[in-house]
């Protein structure tokens, strides 16, 4: 499993370049960097979760460059709820276009997978 930890670790430097970007240019409101800042600073609040999501969905999910929609970006996820969960969860466990099946988390169930998608697509989850 080499390549997926270099890609985690590529995205989390991309995320890295762009936070720091951001403090320069002094936040535009709405911007798509603060939009991939407040997915950044996001996390589920189970512990079990939260490793998961750290080590696969976090990856491409607040980087703006991976071109997935962004944890807590509730504008970005809407037409993907407006598909229907049960679709999203199908899609997470297949895979859709450049989204890996599974996410790259190979021990998530398809329950982990409602409750990430969940959490990503409003910022927190229902235990928050
Ligand atoms: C390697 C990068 C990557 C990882 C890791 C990843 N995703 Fe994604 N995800 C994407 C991309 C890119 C898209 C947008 C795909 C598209 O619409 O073409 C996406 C889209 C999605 C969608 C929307 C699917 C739809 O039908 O619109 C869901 C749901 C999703 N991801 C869930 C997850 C979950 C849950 C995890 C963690 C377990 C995860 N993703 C991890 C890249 C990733």
């Amino acid at each position: 499993m080499r390549r997926p930890h270099a890609f985690i670790r590529l995205a989390l430097s991309v995320v890295l370049l762009l936070g720091l970007a951001a403090c320069k240019e002094e936040a535009a409101q709405a911007s798509p960097l603060s939009d991939a800042q407040r997915a950044e600073s996001l996390r589920p609040a189970s512990a079990e979760l939260r490793a998961r999501y750290e080590r696969s969905c976090a990856a491409c999910h607040t980087s703006i460059d991976a071109k997935a929609p962004l944890t807590g970006a509730i504008a970005q996820w809407q037409p993907r709820l407006d598909k229907g969960m049960d679709t999203l969860v199908k899609h997470a466990m297949e895979g859709f276009n450049a989204m890996p099946p599974k996410g790259l988390c190979a021990d998530c169930s398809a329950d982990d997978m409602r409750a990430l998608i969940g959490f990503m697509s409003q910022g927190k989850d229902n235990n928050q």
